[in-house]
């Protein structure tokens, strides 16, 4: 099944869609890029483009921070997605991966009078992290970009070098994950996902003043933790220890959805098993991103690729 991507205003096949090697934004990574899964649910024969509205929000307002101009709204954003996932072809579940950047070809450090493009691509992306059986993690010696440096809110693509320095140190060290601090030592996230800790019997997870990205996941498992569980979430500092002496931990991404968290830093959480609120966490997630609950339809963007294609 090709790739395709809408480039250019105009949809093609991914391999026909090139940029040219003085591009701005693969210099510098003046860009800013989205994450979304479009779930395939094979009785109804449709994708659930998952909080799709939210996604395309959020890069809106993070194009605002690196001073671009996309020609969309939010809704024309959901609509050439949903074109494309139809054009695409495919019936299973796809990753979308929407990105705005500094287009001119040109040397030269700054955000300011240079053109901005924008293109999605469809593709596909197993999870990012081992959900079911869970995943070993490292606290990192790289520390997370402050928002004093490059915002990290902004899901700015200069600032995955950060995350990526962290995650190959944790994996050539034996680690499936690192959890990245802040400057001054409390837990931001993990290199491409947001941390939840289960404490005392609470939900607690670092707050957006932590250098977090504010993540969709994360929102989306606050809400069923309350809605479902009748647990709320406590945003709060967390200082590495906390981590130790947790009952359950485990992150959060459109990438890894809800991975378990078993061992950090060689000391086993909780049991070393999968938790219990974690673990019903991940049963009504699985259900939510389906599309198939009346009761989240705000969240839904269904996509039946045949209507898609008429
Ligand atoms: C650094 C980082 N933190 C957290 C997340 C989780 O965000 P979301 O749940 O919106 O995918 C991501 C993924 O997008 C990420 O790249």
């Amino acid at each position: 099944m090709p790739d395709y991507a809408f480039f250019h205003k105009q949809f093609m096949p991914l391999s026909e869609a090139k940029i040219g090697i003085l591009t701005h934004a693969l210099h510098y990574g003046t860009a800013c890029f989205e994450g979304i899964r479009g779930n395939w649910d094979s009785e109804q024969e449709r994708f659930c483009l998952f909080r799709i509205q939210d996604h395309y929000k959020r890069m809106l307002d993070n194009c605002r921070i690196l001073r671009m101009d996309i020609p969309y709204s939010t809704d024309e954003l959901c609509q050439l997605t949903k074109e494309l996932v139809g054009k695409s072809g495919y019936q299973k579940d796809v990753y979308i991966r929407p990105l705005a950047y500094k287009s001119s070809e040109t040397v030269g450090i700054r955000l300011h009078n240079m053109e901005d493009d924008f293109f999605i691509v469809v593709t596909t992306f197993p999870s990012y992290l081992d959900t079911e059986n869970g995943v070993r993690c490292c606290t990192s010696s790289w520390r997370r970009v402050d928002d004093t440096m490059i915002p990290p809110r902004g899901k700015i693509c200069g600032i995955y070098v950060n995350s990526s320095l962290a995650k190959t140190e944790a994996w050539e060290n034996g680690f499936d994950e690192a959890i990245l601090l802040t400057q001054d030592g409390h837990v931001s996230e993990g290199s491409g996902e947001n941390i939840f800790l289960v404490l005392g019997g609470e939900l607690v997870t670092p707050p957006s003043s932590d250098n977090i990205l504010m993540g969709i996941t994360r929102d989306t498992v606050m809400k069923l933790a309350k809605n479902e569980l009748g647990i709320d979430t406590i945003e709060r500092r967390v200082d590495r220890s906390e981590l130790y002496i947790a009952e359950e931990c485990f992150f959060t991404g459109t990438a890894a959805n809800i991975a378990p968290i078993l061992e950090i830093d060689h000391r086993p959480i909780g049991t070393g098993e999968i938790g219990k609120i974690t673990a019903k966490l991940q049963k009504f997630f699985a259900a939510v991103i389906l599309g198939r609950n009346p009761k989240y339809a705000d969240w839904y963007y269904l996509v039946s690729p045949k209507a898609a294609m008429a």
